[in-house]
């Protein structure tokens, strides 16, 4: 997927070569991390196709098995475990069987879930995704049944997830916030995550529903339909940078922040904000093409930005580094990781970051 070699100018070359031989040099596991927003419970049912069904137009499936995996604010802490920084979870889970099921994996990926709070009556948001698989043939998704809580955790509950986070400025390098649209990530939330970035953590940003508070943060990182949705435009009116970046630099008059990380999708991403020129500094996609699955990519993508400006990397070799890292994940099965071994060995064959003039 990268461009030609004569495509990138001599200072481009130059900084790749620089960044390939560095790439074992990578090391954020002396961070201090913690993650806050929306925790959600995948569920995996894994069957096999038996038969068409006499009782309705429908296939029968045989059960075969069933396992959890960490999914929205959760996956980003497996995703920062997967790097090797200890890190905190901040957040809510209904006191359920889901939600059990999802702190005890989080636990086996020591995943420190003392700021994840377990609330009565109400209900961990959950995907449970069926997949039927042929023998010799890969997993194919079937049917996905979602269970949601009806409205955000209690304000009581918020509010003592946000008193723990003003605790942690001094005691921390980089917060993480994943907003998965289940209440967690609130205008409450956004001016603290100010505050906190006002004293020196790298707070970044995966935002989903709403932008309203987040002033002052280091960065964010929305997809494209985020973009269009926080600057009132369609998905469809972004694909040429020149849209992305008019609505880019909207986004950033209106919340102010040193970097806006805009993902797009199979065309990589592009960086605005702080020593960037006006039409961005872009990388395109990562990886050999052979896309499986991209579940989980924007999780990296946010975990892998923030770590590495967290590390005082430059921003666009943050975006390389954080593209690399989706770039490994969308080659594999399910909701995956990258961790420091994939990103050191991605690195030197990953796109570098090109300046648009
Ligand atoms: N089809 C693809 N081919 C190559 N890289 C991809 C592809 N899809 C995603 N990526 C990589 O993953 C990054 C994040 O993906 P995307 O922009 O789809 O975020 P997202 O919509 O937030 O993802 P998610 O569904 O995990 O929330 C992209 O910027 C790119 O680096
Ligand atoms: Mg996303």
């Amino acid at each position: 997927m990268r461009g030609a070699p004569g495509l990138y100018s001599r200072e481009i070359q130059a900084r790749l070569t620089c960044v390939s031989s560095h790439a074992n040099a990578i090391d954020f596991a002396p961070l201090r991390v913690s993650v806050v927003g929306d925790l959600i419970a995948d569920h995996y049912l894994v069957t096999e196709p038996r038969s068409l069904s006499r009782e309705a137009p429908v296939m029968v499936l045989r059960w075969q098995s069933e396992h959890y995996q960490a999914g929205g604010a959760a996956n980003v802490a497996r995703n920062v475990r997967a790097l090797g920084c200890a890190t905190r979870l901040h957040g809510a889970v209904g006191r359920d069987a889901r939600g059990r099921e999802l702190i005890e994996l989080l636990e086996g990926f020591r995943v420190d879930c003392l700021g994840v709070e377990s609330v009565p009556s109400w209900t961990t948001p959950t995907k449970t995704r069926i997949v039927a698989a042929e023998p010799r043939r890969s997993l194919q998704q079937v049917l996905r049944v979602d269970r949601e809580p009806a409205v955000a955790a209690d304000a009581e509950v918020r509010a003592r997830i946000r008193e723990r986070l003003v605790s942690l400025a001094g005691a921390i390098d980089a917060l993480v916030v994943s907003d998965y649209d289940y209440g967690m990530v609130d205008a409450d939330l956004g001016a603290l995550c100010g505050d906190l970035a006002a004293k020196g953590v790298t707070v970044v940003l995966d935002p989903r529903s709403s932008i309203q508070g987040f002033k002052g943060l280091t960065a964010m990182t929305p997809n494209i339909g985020e973009l269009a949705q926080f600057t009132g435009r369609r998905a469809e009116d972004l694909v040429e940078l020149r849209d992305v970046a008019d609505a880019a630099h909207e986004l950033l008059a209106r919340s102010p922040m040193r970097w806006l990380l805009v993902t797009r999708g199979n065309k990589g991403m592009a960086l605005f904000g702080e020593d960037c020129p006006a039409h961005g500094v872009v990388v395109e996609a990562s990886g050999t093409g052979n896309i499986t699955d991209v579940t989980g990519a924007g999780d990296t993508a946010a975990t892998v930005f923030a770590l590495a400006l967290a590390a005082k990397l430059d921003a666009p070799l943050a975006m390389q580094l954080a593209n690399a890292a989706s770039g490994v994940v969308v080659m594999e099965q399910g909701t995956a990781v990258c961790t420091t071994e994939q990103l050191r060995s991605a690195l030197p064959t990953s796109p570098p970051p090109v300046r648009v003039a």
